[in-house]
């Protein structure tokens, strides 16, 4: 469902009378383009430092953008990336006030803000306070962005996930990751031969790929060079094969809530596959009712599929012979199960419970080979379930975020696609919502 007010305030007359009248005026996002280079202009490298992380600026480097440590006159730079690792007393923020005020006005339409932060350890309380501030920064810089720019922020603990975070964050890929902190820990995180295959030789499985978001992900994971096993009901078929024949993978019929699911799946990963790689939960359903009218199938036929699912496949995997070791799970949660939403007492609770799962369940994957398990969280994203939505509600729900605008199936397949491939190997039990900044609730 295309965005007809995004159409008209990008035209010259819409962008005039929207900047007249004070309406949103959401920006054309820069998306990933196969082939394109991951900044479309310089970047700015600055730290709170005296001493620059050398790693840093190598790793920026090898993104294939030129680095400027200083914003000249007049200069539009795609990306500001500043590392505050050093700071651990309150008069050291004024370094990212120095390097952000000039920054932000030199930012380029789509820019990315990057900050790389410390995370709290606990040894001291100023400088845990300290660290902590970068994260009010970073989501409130990003709230004031315009024209499609975002800022993000990594909490570093350990470089080795950095290359693989940089092309994400830096990159269209991160289009509608706004206002988001990261924690990158330690884990084993390979830098691929070909950054543009980063699945190469993967095998993945999508549940609920026939359509919608677990469509775009097929696509992103085969893009990206994985071979794809595309799940869903058996009621998808034509859909599903239509979508396993696009991304040149292969369909499996597959009701994730059936009591016979993980013993199905796990005959077809032992017929068919040399074990599987990455496996992405994103079968979902919404059965919306007030508290006061719901009834018991609309509950439990959510907790079934969102959650109940979830939990069993993965016990079954990891007590299989069939997940690799490195493996990568991501599970889809949504901004609902981090904010709540009215009529969504049952879906929120399984979008909750997920957020519960990989957090529960990240030391038991790391034990599995450096395996990692992470959520994302979408927010409100132009499919065929919010198409169905009145009129007005959808056209105030898509500017209720700080980019002005829905996402795309697409944006939370890159989300995806980035905790799936080996070099985020550092990042385990956390949440990345793929939300443009949502202003309500997360
Ligand atoms: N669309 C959004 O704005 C949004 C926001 C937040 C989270 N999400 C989450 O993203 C995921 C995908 O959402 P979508 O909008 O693409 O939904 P969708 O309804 O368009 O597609 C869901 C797919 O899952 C399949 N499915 C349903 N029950 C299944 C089962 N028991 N076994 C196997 N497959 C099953 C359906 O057949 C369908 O193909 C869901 O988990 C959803 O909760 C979506």
């Amino acid at each position: 469902m295309s965005d007809r007010y995004l159409n008209l305030v990008n035209s010259p007359v819409g962008s005039a009378v929207a900047a007249r009248v004070g309406l949103p005026q959401p920006s054309v996002l820069r998306r990933y383009e196969a082939g394109a280079p991951i900044l479309p202009g310089p970047v700015l490298l600055g730290s709170t430092s005296p001493k620059p992380a050398a790693g840093l600026r190598k790793a920026v480097e090898a993104t294939g953008a030129e680095v400027l440590d200083l914003a000249g006159e007049g200069v539009k730079v795609a990306a500001a990336v500043l590392d505050a690792r050093s700071v651990s007393a309150p008069g050291d923020l004024a370094r990212l006030r120095e390097f952000l005020q000039p920054a932000t006005k030199a930012l380029a339409a789509n820019g990315r803000v990057l900050v790389l932060g410390t995370p709290a350890d606990g040894a001291d309380i100023t400088a845990d306070a300290t660290r902590q501030a970068l994260d009010g920064i970073v989501r409130s810089l990003a709230k004031e962005l315009r024209r499609g720019a975002t800022a993000n922020l990594l909490w570093v603990q350990d470089e080795a996930s950095l290359p693989a975070a940089l092309r994400f964050f830096l990159s269209g890929r991160s289009a509608y990751v706004d206002g988001q902190p990261v924690l990158l820990g330690a884990g084993t995180a390979p830098a691929p031969a070909d950054w543009t295959q980063p699945l190469a030789g993967k095998t993945a499985l999508v549940t609920g790929a026939a359509r919608g978001i677990g469509a775009a992900i097929a696509g992103v994971l085969a893009r990206d060079g994985a071979k794809v096993i595309c799940a869903d009901l058996t009621q998808a078929g034509e859909a599903l094969a239509k979508v396993a024949n696009r991304v040149g993978g292969t369909a499996l019929h597959l009701d994730v809530a059936a009591p016979e699911a993980s013993a199905t799946l796990l005959e077809h990963l032992a017929a068919q596959t040399a074990g599987l790689d990455v496996l992405v939960h994103n079968a979902g359903i919404t059965r919306d009712k007030l508290m006061a009218n719901m009834k018991p199938e609309q509950w439990d036929s959510v907790i079934a599929v969102n959650l109940q699912s979830q939990l069993s496949i993965n016990a079954a995997l990891l007590d299989s012979d069939q997940l690799n070791q490195q493996a990568r799970v991501v599970c889809l949660s949504s901004t609902t199960g981090l904010s709540g939403n009215r009529g969504q007492t049952n879906y929120g609770a399984t979008k909750s419970g997920v957020i519960g799962l990989v957090r529960a369940s990240a030391a038991a994957f790391a034990a599995h080979g450096d395996s990692t398990i992470n959520a994302v969280a979408p927010g409100f994203i132009d499919t065929e379930m919010t198409a169905k939505m009145p009129f007005a509600t959808r056209e105030v729900a898509r500017r209720l975020s700080s980019l002005q605008q829905a996402g795309l199936p697409v944006d939370v397949a890159e989300g995806v696609a980035w905790l799936a491939s080996p070099g985020a190997g550092g990042v385990n039990g956390q949440v990345l919502r793929v939300c443009g900044q949502n202003l309500v609730g997360a």
